[in-house]
């Protein structure tokens, strides 16, 4: 079996139901930002101000790499993989590809409150969201494998939806 990897925006629910997907198909889950937080010892929010967004999408090239030669695991991947070219080509070659769409409206209200993603913490959320999802919605549509189609359905949806896709 080859990796399957999650991809879409921050709050489409990757990790949620990467853990869901990995615990019904008995391998191991890995969330690629937590991976880059345990081996640096510091938070997103702290590389981002130490070494920018070019420095965090370094270690987000590296840690992809690494973690999509494992055969049997599901990766959780960052909303901004998709921006580094290279990651593109090495995400579809690996695995099966699976994004999770879900409408910037549903994706603005579930991290709303949340502090720990660097490119939210702008005066306006909401349009930043909005922007981030049109820039990235055709590259996510040309890596994946299977789109699936989030709204307001819980995870569970999703992850059924995804195994009958796969
Ligand atoms: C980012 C998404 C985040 C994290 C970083 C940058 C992005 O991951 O990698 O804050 O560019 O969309 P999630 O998609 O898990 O929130």
């Amino acid at each position: 079996m080859s990796c399957l990897i999650l991809i879409g925006m921050m709050g489409a629910g990757k990790t949620t139901v990467g853990k869901e997907l990995a615990r019904r198909r008995k391998v191991r889950f890995a969330d690629c930002d937590q991976e880059i937080i345990a081996r640096t010892g510091v938070s997103i929010p702290t590389i981002f101000e130490i070494e920018g967004e070019e420095g965090f999408r370094r270690r987000e090239t590296q840690m992809m790499d690494e973690l999509s030669q494992e055969p049997d695991i599901v990766i959780a991947t960052g909303g901004g993989v998709v921006t580094t070219p290279a990651n593109r080509g090495l995400m579809r070659e690996r695995g099966v590809v699976v994004y999770l769409d879900v409408p910037p409206a549903v994706l603005y209200e579930r991290t709303r409150h949340d502090r720990n993603r660097p490119l939210l913490q702008v005066d306006n959320p909401r349009q930043r969201i909005e922007e981030l999802y049109r820039q990235r919605d055709p590259l996510y549509r040309e890596v994946a494998h299977l789109i699936v189609e989030g709204g307001r359905g819980n995870p569970g949806t999703m992850v059924r939806m995804i195994e009958n896709g796969l």
